[in-house]
């Protein structure tokens, strides 16, 4: 059940939006005038407005549809986005940078360089990483997707990617997405697609954990996928799965939910009654990769009421993680429309991230904020009397 300080949020949040979204998109509440000086200037941040204990992430954009923009590597080229990226977040995952085709892009050779930038970022300005990921059907490369293996070959290939790679950055990563997507939406293994699981049978899943927590004990280890925020075949598949790994003893962790979500769909209003059945498991739970699209209109700019419905998404999505006790990492992927996966993806869709292409706050970045601030406070106000967060 969602607590009644969420509620007054809500209403404090449209409150608080509507004459920012007066204008457009493109609309910057601060352009042309000096606005005066926030009476709690740090909590305008939103890492700083979160309560104690409780991360907010973004993706770091670089790879995979980046490479085909005109644009060079946001990351490494973008002066104004690594300031946001630094100032706005306490923690980090990199989009593509430590996948299967960025790190190991050889039989015999690892480029760990992309990779190191971002913990090193990262850790020069107090955040913590999430890496992702380890076991995925997608962005494999050639030489292994391809290759001639024995089944033993390509055992012993998975084995030393995850010791080397989760074993290089060991202590530095607070959470792992070991396994992502392994499940279709109907609830059904990828046992096609997903080399791993097609050539070495499900129990492949349980040793790339027990691999992983080897290299790296103190990591939280992950299964992370789209289209589980709700109670349906795909979550119910991973619930059943979860429970007979952690009866075996596999060293699972957490349930994230990656959250890219469409206001051409209804939102799934039982994503906190979803994160509490694995809460209720021992596991952490985390949101990974909330983004929310929408079908633009043929102006290219968003109607207010499409905006506000942008809006209630991310606060809804992030009261459901606050809400739960166990959820303590909200990360969202990317901040900025100008590096956005989502148009590239879906023709005539976008506007999904929290700032627009020129780093314009839109009304779902104060409606994250300020639902972080209400429960910042609520949170000390629980302290208080002896009560906070777990995890
Ligand atoms: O495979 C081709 C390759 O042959 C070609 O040389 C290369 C250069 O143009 O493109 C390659 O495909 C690209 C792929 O990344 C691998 O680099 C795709 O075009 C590109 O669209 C793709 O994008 C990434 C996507 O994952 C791949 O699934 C996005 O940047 C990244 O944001 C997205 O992130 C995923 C998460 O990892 C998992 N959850 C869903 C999320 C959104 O799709």
């Amino acid at each position: 059940m969602r607590s009644i300080r969420f509620a007054t949020v809500a209403v404090a949040t449209a409150a608080l939006t509507l004459p920012l979204m007066a204008g457009t998109a493109t609309a910057d509440p601060s352009a042309g005038r000096k606005a005066a000086p926030h009476p709690h200037a740090k909590f305008d941040r939103l890492r700083a407005a979160a309560p104690e204990g409780f991360v907010v992430g973004t993706a770091v954009a670089g790879g995979g549809h980046h490479l085909e923009q005109d644009y060079p590597d946001p990351f490494t080229h973008d002066r104004e986005y690594r300031k946001v990226l630094a100032r706005q977040f306490s923690s980090v995952s990199p989009e593509n940078q430590m996948k299967w085709d960025y790190i190991h892009p050889e039989r015999d050779r690892y480029d760990f360089g992309q990779a190191d930038a971002i913990v090193e970022f990262a850790e020069r300005n107090k955040q913590v990483v999430r890496g992702h990921t380890l076991l995925w059907h997608s962005q494999n490369p050639a030489w292994l997707e391809e290759g001639d293996f024995s089944k033993a070959e390509l055992r012993a290939i998975l084995r030393e990617h995850i010791t080397t790679v989760v074993g290089r950055y060991a202590g530095r990563i607070q959470q792992w997405d070991v396994a992502n997507e392994i499940f279709d939406d109907q609830g059904n293994l990828r046992t096609q697609d997903n080399i791993w699981i097609r050539e070495l049978g499900p129990g492949i899943v349980a040793d790339a954990f027990r691999w992983a927590h080897k290299a790296d004990p103190k990591a939280k280890l992950f299964f992370n996928d789209y289209n589980v925020e709700g109670v349906n075949a795909k979550s119910d598949a991973y619930y059943a799965l979860v429970q007979d790994l952690l009866e075996e003893g596999v060293p699972v962790d957490g349930f994230s939910v990656q959250g890219h979500l469409s206001t051409r769909y209804g939102f799934p209003g039982d994503l906190e009654d979803n994160l509490r059945r694995f809460d209720a498991l021992g596991l952490e739970t985390a949101v990974t990769e909330l983004d929310v699209r929408m079908d633009l209109p043929e102006s290219g700019v968003p109607t207010e009421a499409q905006e506000q419905k942008q809006a209630d998404y991310y606060q809804r999505t992030l009261e459901a993680c606050l809400a739960v006790d166990g959820c303590n990492s909200f990360t969202i992927w990317g901040f900025t429309d100008k590096y956005s996966w989502v148009p590239v993806f879906f023709e005539g869709e976008g506007f999904a991230n929290v700032m627009t292409e020129d780093y314009v706050r839109k009304p779902a970045f104060y409606a994250l904020r300020d639902t972080l601030k209400e429960a910042r406070e609520e949170d000390c106000g629980k302290k208080d009397h002896g009560k906070g967060r777990k995890g």
